[in-house]
């Protein structure tokens, strides 16, 4: 396989079109960004551990019958993976009550909720995320009916699998965000799974061990991500 030019350059990542077209290799950097790209950092050795935590959460979900774009981890900071068409939707799950959802509902952040909330919001930095429900979703035309019930079953059965993956670990999983795509017919898993788009907490002490502490700059950052994927090879290494 080889790694040919540019295709598209986010915020924390870059893909790259491979020669088979169906595949693309997906560069993770150490750029960081918070409140759409207003606060930015370069955090040394960032993209390497989200590379890494990504790989392990992506071969995990896979094991349990999740389909997401991931192939195989390339490199340090690299991971080949399947090329899909991204559905312009965000879906959020929620177990606890932090960020957006407690400023917009006013509830303490840390208030457990009664049951996972999944919520959805439109992918555009332009329009800040909006958040969204299902029918704009339908008259926007970004999923058909059916694609969003998958995106939605798909996402609380991800919560079940990361709530157990990380409690093993000692770390609850407050909420994380998922991105989907439409490969070969199909929707499937894509984007990221790290620190980056999850809120995690250690279990014992409360410490927030995610992007919240860049995004309200309590330092460590990297230190709290290397702390997660030493817990996750400590426990799933070799399984
Ligand atoms: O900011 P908010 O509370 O809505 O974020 C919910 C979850 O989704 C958090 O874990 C956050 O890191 C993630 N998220 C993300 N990318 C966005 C918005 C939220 O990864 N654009």
């Amino acid at each position: 396989m080889e790694k040919k030019e540019k295709l598209y350059e986010g915020k924390a990542k870059v893909l790259y079109k491979t020669d088979n077209k169906d595949l693309l290799v997906q560069y993770f950097k150490d750029d960081t960004t918070a409140f759409d790209g207003a606060k930015k950092e370069v955090l040394e050795d960032k993209g390497v551990i989200n590379c890494s935590i990504s790989t392990a959460i992506f071969e995990y979900l896979e094991k349990n019958g999740i389909k997401t774009h991931f192939v195989e981890r390339l490199s340090s900071r690299e991971m080949l993976v399947k090329g899909c068409e991204i559905i312009p939707v965000e879906v959020v799950v929620r177990n606890i009550a932090a960020g957006s959802f407690s400023r917009r509902y006013g509830v303490k952040e840390g208030t457990p909720l009664k049951k996972p909330l999944v919520e959805y919001f439109y992918k555009s930095d332009e329009l800040h995320d909006p958040m969204v429900c299902p029918n704009h979703v339908y008259l926007f035309e970004w999923a058909t009916k059916e694609e969003l019930e998958e995106m939605t079953n798909t996402a609380l059965k991800v919560n079940e699998l990361l709530k157990k993956f990380f409690d093993e670990i000692g770390i609850i999983l407050v909420d994380f965000k998922l991105e989907f795509g439409r490969h070969n017919g199909e929707v499937i898993l894509a984007d990221e799974i790290t620190p980056d788009s999850c809120r995690l907490w250690d279990k014992s002490s409360m410490e927030v061990l995610d992007k919240d502490r860049f995004r309200k700059d309590m330092g460590k950052v990297v230190e709290s991500y290397k702390e997660i994927y030493k817990r996750i090879m400590e426990r799933y290494e070799g399984m």
